[in-house]
């Protein structure tokens, strides 16, 4: 049985872009592994979120990841700040962590040049929290994006640097896991290649969007006039809508549709309304227990509790391992 660790930064809702990517495939995961999900609220500090703000994104991800198939029964489903043993590992880790490579990382020289008023030491040492997320739990696998590839292999860097520094083989090297072929990616309904948050309004559809507003999100998709000659090739925005069929609707239509295209006879309006419905009724269930579940305060509380035992007694069986690894003894 191997273990999988993965956090996601408590930023709201969740779209049809998370869903397609990590989460279908947390769910399969789940079933075969010994899995750590957990919501990155100490990472979210970075940006510093207004304490209304903190908790009702918990919140969000929370349910939504409840109402889309992730089992508290079966994975571990945890706050980060519940975990209060991944901040004293991530101090031990940065008295090993250096400057330069920190400041070396990509996503902290992108998020200096977003917010060069805020460069605080949390956003420096982003590397080195992450990493105590993963390695307090011995995690082998990590099912990360390509934007988080460098700060796994920061993690391997720490880890490996605390077994060497130690002379010891304790921290195991956690690995990516790559979903390859089973990831559907998503492209955004303004034209752009990605389903995002921040991409800007009715760029995403969110797995709580109300059918009216999901048919406004869709049929204000970008498109373009229409192919002209036969084979002529899609430009993106009509790849993308294509993508969005071949994700939520009946092969049979997406068929339909492509001879349509093919044959110069496709009105978008048309395609864009079997889409509205079809993506209505794709979220449908979705919709429906992120009702349920967000107004059952009993269960999200149970469910909290539940993760935060499991969770701590992986990670303070870490914690009191490494301080006897450091030195750190009882008199
Ligand atoms: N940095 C990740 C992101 O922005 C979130 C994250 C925090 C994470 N800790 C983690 C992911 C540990 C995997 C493992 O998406």
């Amino acid at each position: 049985m191997q273990t999988v660790v993965s956090g996601i930064r408590p930023t709201g809702n969740l779209h049809l872009g998370n869903y397609f990517g990590a989460l279908r495939n947390f769910i399969k995961m789940q079933q075969e592994n010994d899995c750590y999900f957990f919501i990155a609220d100490y990472h979210s500090l970075t940006t510093h979120p207004t304490p209304a703000d903190l908790h009702g994104n918990v919140k969000s991800v929370l349910v939504d990841y409840l109402a889309a198939g992730l089992d508290p029964e079966k994975a571990t489903l945890y706050l980060q700040s519940d975990v209060p043993e991944t901040t004293e590992l991530y101090l031990f880790l940065n008295m090993n962590a250096y400057k330069g490579e920190l400041e070396r990382v990509t996503s902290f020289k992108e998020k200096a040049r977003i917010q060069p008023d805020n460069i605080n030491a949390g956003l420096l040492t982003y590397p080195t929290l992450m990493a105590a997320d993963i390695i307090i739990h011995k995690a082998h696998k990590v099912p990360v994006g390509k934007d988080q590839e460098q700060h796994l292999e920061m993690t391997r860097t720490f880890a490996n640097r605390f077994n060497r520094l130690y002379n010891v083989d304790y921290f195991p090297e956690p690995e990516a896991y790559n979903f390859g072929e089973q990831l559907i990616k998503i492209p955004g309904l303004d034209g752009s290649t990605k389903m995002g948050k921040s991409e800007g309004e009715g760029n995403a559809i969110f797995l709580n969007d109300e059918p009216e507003v999901i048919r406004k999100k869709i049929m204000k998709a970008v498109t373009d006039s229409g192919p002209k000659t036969e084979g002529e090739p899609k430009s993106q925005a009509i790849e993308n809508i294509f993508a969005l069929m071949k994700a939520l609707s009946a092969p049979e239509t997406l068929d339909y549709f492509e001879a349509e295209y093919q044959a110069c006879r496709i009105r978008y309006g048309d395609m864009k309304k079997q889409l509205a419905d079809d993506a209505i009724s794709f979220t449908g269930p979705f919709r429906e227990r992120i009702k349920e579940i967000s107004s059952n305060n009993a269960y999200l509380s149970k469910v909290v509790n539940m993760g935060k035992e499991k969770a701590q007694a992986s990670a303070s069986k870490t914690v009191r391992e490494v301080r006897e690894i450091i030195g750190f003894k009882k008199f």
